[in-house]
């Protein structure tokens, strides 16, 4: 089949793209307001950018809490989902007031960050602090602006656990690192192969 995916006729029950896309990591999203409101939401469309210096996106749909708290404070961190917060992970998700403590609700322990103001996951093995560089009102090839907004960051500070480093690396089939399929589908990383890149 092909489809036309400005007019959207893919003709199936229910939207491919995002099976397409897939794996898709997930930032779990810590951002505080302005007021002091803490929030945390995870973002699948997210991704790392670049690594020197490195750099992250996540982008809303709709101008969601955490792009108004970066807007308002211009920090964010990115914490790591595993299979383990998975459930914590999902509750966190739910559209609650903008002055509703997701790390409450969800039952997780809001730890002080040491470089930015939102605290990170707790029971999260890594986190990502990051500064605010920018916010993207993303707009379609005719320049119609869409409800769709990118955040990128600058990764300033690293937090990992120490228990989960190795012969100084960081398993991620260990820590079974949660990832978006399509549709409400989700996988962890639970296997891995090594391959070296050619050389001319
Ligand atoms: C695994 C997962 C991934 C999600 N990814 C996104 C995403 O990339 N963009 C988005 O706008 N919403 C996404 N959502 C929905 C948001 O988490 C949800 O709307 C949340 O309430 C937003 O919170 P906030 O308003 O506190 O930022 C996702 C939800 C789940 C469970």
């Amino acid at each position: 089949m092909f489809y036309d995916a400005v007019k959207g006729e893919h003709g199936l029950a229910h939207n491919p793209f995002k099976a397409i896309i897939a794996p898709r990591p997930i930032g779990w999203i810590s951002t505080i307001s302005r007021d002091g409101h803490v929030n945390l939401a995870p973002y699948s469309f997210f991704n790392g950018i670049c690594d020197t210096p490195p750099m992250v996106m996540f982008a809303s749909s709709g101008r969601k809490d955490s792009i108004r708290n970066c807007e308002e404070t211009g920090e964010f961190v990115c914490n790591l989902a595993t299979l383990a917060l998975k459930d914590q992970m999902n509750r966190s998700s739910a559209p609650v007031a903008h002055d509703v403590d997701e790390f409450k609700l969800a039952g997780l322990t809001a730890v002080p960050s040491r470089m930015v103001a939102p605290p990170r996951v707790g029971e999260s093995p890594a986190a990502l602090e990051c500064k605010l560089l920018d916010i993207i009102h993303l707009a379609d090839i005719d320049g119609r602006p869409a409800d769709q907004y990118m955040a990128l960051g600058q990764v300033i500070g690293v937090y990992i656990d120490d228990a989960v480093i190795r012969d100084g690396m960081i398993d991620v089939a260990e820590l079974q690192t949660l990832a978006r399929l399509g549709y409400m589908d989700y996988t962890a990383v639970r296997d891995k192969f090594a391959m070296t890149r050619p050389v001319e």
